[in-house]
Formats: C-alpha cells, structure tokens, sequence
C-alpha cells in the first residue's frame, strides 16, 4: 500500500494533529510531503498581511508552489491535510487543489481529509470536496479538529496566536488558542480506526467509525454564522479585487473589510445568534438537522 500524506502548515498545529492520526501506521510506504508555495505566508503575521489574504482565499486564487518531489506516480491513498482561511480553503490548499501533478494523483483515489481550524471548516470542506471529486478522486473520510471554546473567545484568541507567533494564553487567564492540547494527542484515537482501514484496504465504513468516536459535532449557531458569513465574505472579496485596482486602495477597502468584520462578528453576530436561536431555530431544526447529517454523514462528497 502507498500512502500519500501531505499538508502545509504555518504554526506546525495541523503536522502534528496528521502524525498523531497516523501513530503506528508503519507497515506501508509512506510519503510524507509537506508542500510551501514559493512565496510563502508570513507567520507571525502583522494585521494587514492577515487581513489582506481574504480576497485571495475565497476566490480560490492560485498561488505558485515550490516544485512538489513525489516518491510515486500513483498512490493507493492519500491524506490530505489542510486548515480553512476566511471560511475557504487556505491559498496553499485551494493551490495544491489545483495543481496538475497533485490532481493527477487524485484521480481514482481514495482521499482522506484532516482539518485544523478554529471552528468554521464547512463551506472550506465544500470546495475541497468539490475539487476532488472533479479530479476523479473520492474523499471516503473526513477528521475534523477545532477549537471548542466559544465562538468570541475563540476569535480572540486565535488573532493574539497569529500577530504574535506563539500559542499563548492571553493576558495569561484567556484559553489557548487553536486546537487544545487534549484534543491534539487525541488525534491519536483516530489512527487504530486509519490503520484498520489501511490494512483492509477497505474505506467503506471509515466515516462511520471515525465519527462513532463522537469527538465531531456542528454547533447550530457556528453553522448560521458561517453559512451567512461565507455569502457576505464573497461580497467583500469581489468589491476588493474589482475597486481595489491600485494597492493604497486595496489596503483601504481591506481596512474597511477588517473593521466591518470585528464589528460584524463581535457585535452584530451576538444578536443575530441570539434571535436566530430564540425566533427561527425551532422552526427551520429539522433542516438544520439534515444539513447537520449530510455533513457528519459517511455521504462526503
Ligand atoms: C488568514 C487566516 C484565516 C483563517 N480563517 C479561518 C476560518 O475561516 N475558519 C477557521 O476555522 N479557522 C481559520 N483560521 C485558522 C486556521 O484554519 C488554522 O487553524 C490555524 O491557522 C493554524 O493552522 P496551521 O496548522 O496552518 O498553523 C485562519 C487562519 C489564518 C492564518
């Protein structure tokens, strides 16, 4: 069996969330890649560089990647590691995503998905999906890792992890940022579930197993949020790239993007939640409830 394991990461979080999955698989060819586009993403970022990436990661525009050394042509799996950007895949995803000599190697092949986000993966995992299944490939199962503080607390503390460069408590009481370290060597439950579905070379039940772990679960208010914050992110994305023809304008209108968003997700999204959860939730449950399965359920493409 050859496995393809690929990913990028800046912090190094999402390498060790994919090593713990795969601890003591060691019986097949493993080809482990970590990929970096040739100009790379600065970590830690300032404000504006962070901010600046949005336009980019929901147009899903190709960023060059260093030239990508495989071990084989073909593969018998493949992991794929990615984290989301601003509800989309990370450049350096939606990059690889279109890359020929990686979709070459997607076709006609199993591919598992490992995620390293904050809490917001959904729409990102659409698209990947999409990708894959245009590729030829077939995502046969899905591990999900998020923050699993509250929502504010989590956006908070995650821009302290990105300015500053390390996955720190703020002002020493807040959480840490990011994936919890439990959650972190937890990732290891998952590989005796990666291995016997290897050894078998057998995927058909692996999303039922993985999610029979019960460590997955979609917050209702998380999935209204991102849901509504993805259709305005596309609005933003295309006013910035359309008006933003030369660059003091476009760091104005991204300005403008960033203020709109602190005060859209710290201030407005409270209150939406609130009578989202309070008016609406009881009567649009069951389809939030469908929504809910069809993402959680072993249909993943
Ligand atoms: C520019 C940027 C945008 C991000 N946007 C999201 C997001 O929309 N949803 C989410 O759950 N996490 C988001 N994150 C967090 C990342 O998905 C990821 O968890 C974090 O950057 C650590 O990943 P690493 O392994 O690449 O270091 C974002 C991070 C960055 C740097």
């Amino acid at each position: 069996m050859k496995l393809l394991v690929i990913s990028y990461s800046q912090t190094g979080q999402l390498n060790e969330l994919i090593d713990n999955c795969i601890r003591g698989i060691d019986t097949v060819d493993i080809d482990r890649i970590e990929y970096k586009p040739v100009k790379d993403f600065p970590f830690p970022w300032t404000s504006d560089e962070f901010f600046e990436t949005m336009p980019e990661s929901v147009l899903e525009v190709k960023t060059e990647l260093e030239e990508i050394t495989y071990k084989h042509d073909k593969y018998d799996l493949i992991i794929l590691g990615y984290q989301p950007w601003f509800l989309s895949p990370s450049v350096p995803t939606s990059s690889l995503l279109q890359e020929e000599s990686f979709l070459a190697r997607v076709k006609d092949t199993p591919v598992i998905t490992i995620i390293g986000a904050r809490n917001m993966w959904i729409n990102s995992q659409k698209s990947v999906s999409k990708r894959i299944a245009a590729a030829g490939g077939k995502i046969v199962g899905n591990i999900p890792f998020i923050d699993t503080h509250n929502n504010y607390v989590s956006a908070f503390t995650i821009l302290h992890w990105m300015l500053k460069g390390q996955k720190t408590r703020k002002w020493g009481f807040l959480p840490k940022p990011g994936v919890s370290d439990k959650d972190i060597e937890g990732a290891a439950d998952y590989a005796p579930i990666l291995k016997k579905a290897i050894q078998d070379n057998d995927f058909s039940n692996l999303q039922t197993a993985i999610l029979k772990l019960g460590n997955i679960s979609i917050g209702s208010g998380i999935l209204f949020v991102e849901t509504a914050g993805r259709r305005v992110f596309n609005i933003w994305a295309g006013l910035i790239t359309r008006l933003g023809d030369k660059p003091a304008k476009r760091r104005m209108l991204v300005r403008l993007y960033k203020y709109y968003l602190v005060v859209a997700l710290f201030f407005i999204a409270p209150i939406v939640v609130t009578v989202f959860r309070l008016l609406v939730l009881p009567f649009v449950y069951p389809m939030i409830n469908k929504r809910k399965s069809y993402i959680c359920s072993t249909k993943l493409t």
